[in-house]
């Protein structure tokens, strides 16, 4: 049984330090990258608080595909360039949005959403994947989360 659970009250950088290696153990010598992106979208879910959907899309022959992910059903295809998760594709970039109904193009695809964060899992200097964080609080995702989910971002760049 796994048994990752974070502690009560805990202060971000040490939440994201404990998520991490949750993330680490649950991922270690697992070769399928499916399995891999499920079970940290679930940890995800269970770690972070305010969030309405937590998952990935995936590279797929020159656009972002739906992968493994915790929350309402979503969008299932998604150009490069566009919405958050398209612009975080095409730049390599983090994207870090307080108010989605600022970011000029944002797809909308649970109405309740009001902030977002995703970045971009790397390897070998292309998007492979990005990382999609939802909440229904404006404004939900700091610097502290960005910085968490982009050290998440590194480690599973080789094992999805
Ligand atoms: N809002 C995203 C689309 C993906 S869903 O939020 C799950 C975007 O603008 O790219």
């Amino acid at each position: 049984m796994y048994d990752f659970r974070p502690a009560a009250q805990t202060a971000k950088p040490e939440l994201y330090h404990d998520l991490l290696q949750a993330a680490e153990a649950l991922t270690a010598g697992e070769r399928d990258g499916v399995a891999n992106m499920a079970n940290v979208a679930a940890l995800l879910w269970e770690f972070l608080d305010e969030v309405n959907w937590t998952g990935f899309y995936r590279m797929v022959e020159g656009e972002l595909v739906l992968g493994p992910f915790v929350g309402r059903p979503a969008c299932i295809r998604i150009p490069v360039g566009q919405g958050v998760c398209g612009a975080a594709a095409k730049s390599g970039a983090t994207q870090l949005v307080e108010d989605v109904h600022a970011f000029p193009g944002h797809i909308a695809c649970d109405g309740d959403t009001r902030s977002e964060l995703v970045v971009p899992v790397l390897r070998g200097g292309a998007v492979i994947a990005v990382m999609d964080l939802d909440s229904p609080a404006l404004g939900r995702f700091d610097a502290e989360d960005r910085a968490g989910i982009e050290a998440l971002a590194t480690m599973l760049a080789e094992r999805i």
